[in-house]
């Protein structure tokens, strides 16, 4: 049988960077953490499934992905994650053709939608064919939001289905527990605010470098929590003041202090970043340029914010009625044919074919 999905890719606002150390593998962040779902760049996943035993074929943007392949290995260790719950994972063979309508060199994040697809439509695979399985485990949003995140954190946040602005929760308690169960599903994502709650916001992903980048976010994030002198200081500050404040700009949709917020956000993660040992940089020269273009129009009012993730590309918030001037701002930094605009849109979702 076969299930097509899609799943958008999504841009935090309050960033993750940082897993309980002791369930490294099951992405426990150590604070919550908000986004966007971003209308115009997903990925789509054909997956056929039939009685096996866990063979996995994997197929990436209409190439096939060798199985010592990183792309490869990174799934595989998905599935082998879920299986350690849920077993009957391994009673099928699964084929996965995925494409992402981006260009995944282009140094935007493919992890999170990539999963998410994934993730939705495991859970399709089982309310097809084993309905007390999927009653089990999937029978929720938020529970397959958490499935999701076994396979990325940031994927977590790709799943809700009415998408716009997502809201992705550290656990309520601190985990002490060895059951599987109540790892799993400790910590998901939902929707706080659907796209259209604020229809003029726009989001210009900008592509300054087209190369990988050179640290990944997994082990960055690692060395973060574990070197970084003033880590739960930041933990502290975004949980308890800077997530609470941004959620009441977006309710609101004031703009000021929502692009104060995004740039604060954007600020402390690369700070963290700076202060761990050794020292993590994914901003360049040109990331800083584009920084001080943000804060010389801001100077005279706020119109815009940035943030930027694990690598030098900015992603820019502003409002529609500002959209052509500063296209023409960023003109005197960066060629047109790389600023690519869109605004929120909805979640992952998954069907039968
Ligand atoms: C900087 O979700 O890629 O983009 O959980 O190890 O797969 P893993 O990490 P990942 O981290 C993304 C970090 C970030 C910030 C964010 O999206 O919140």
């Amino acid at each position: 049988m076969k299930i097509f999905s899609q799943a958008p890719t999504n841009i935090a606002v309050i960033k993750y960077w940082g897993k309980n150390p002791k369930f490294e593998d099951y992405h426990i962040p150590t604070k919550s953490s908000l986004s966007f779902s971003v209308l115009d760049f997903y990925t789509k996943t054909y997956l056929d499934f039939k009685p096996g035993n866990g063979t996995i074929f994997l197929e990436l943007n209409n190439k096939k992905i060798n199985p010592n392949s990183e792309e490869f290995l990174y799934i595989k260790n998905f599935f082998e994650k879920l299986s350690t719950l849920i077993k009957e994972i391994k009673n099928y063979d699964y084929s996965i053709k995925t494409e992402n309508n981006f260009p995944t060199a282009a140094g935007f994040a493919s992890s999170a939608s990539g999963v998410a697809a994934l993730a939705v439509a495991i859970a399709k695979v089982f309310e097809l064919s084993e309905p007390k399985i999927f009653e089990k485990y999937f029978n929720s949003e938020q529970k397959i939001s958490s499935i999701a995140r076994i396979g990325s954190g940031s994927a977590a946040r790709s799943v809700p289905s009415a998408g716009g602005c997502v809201l992705w929760s550290k656990p309520k308690q601190d985990l002490t527990t060895q059951d599987l169960n109540k790892i799993f599903f400790c910590s998901d994502a939902k929707t706080l605010f659907p796209p259209n709650h604020w229809e003029d916001l726009r989001i210009f992903y900008i592509q300054l470098e087209k190369k990988e980048k050179k640290i990944k976010s997994r082990s960055g994030m690692k060395q973060s929590v574990s070197s970084c002198p003033i880590y739960s200081n930041w933990v502290d500050y975004e949980e308890n003041i800077l997530l609470p404040s941004i959620i009441k700009a977006i309710e609101k949709k004031d703009f000021e202090n929502f692009a104060k917020s995004t740039i604060k956000a954007s600020n402390g993660l690369h700070a963290i970043m700076y202060y761990t040992f050794p020292r993590i940089r994914y901003l360049t020269d040109k990331s800083e340029q584009i920084i001080e273009l943000v804060l010389d129009i801001n100077s005279k009012s706020t119109k815009l914010a940035y943030s930027f993730d694990a690598g030098p590309n900015p992603v820019l918030f502003t409002l529609k009625d500002y959209q052509e001037e500063i296209l023409d701002a960023l003109s005197s930094v960066v060629n047109k044919k790389d600023i690519f605009i869109t605004k929120p849109g909805a979640g992952a979702f998954a069907k039968v074919i």
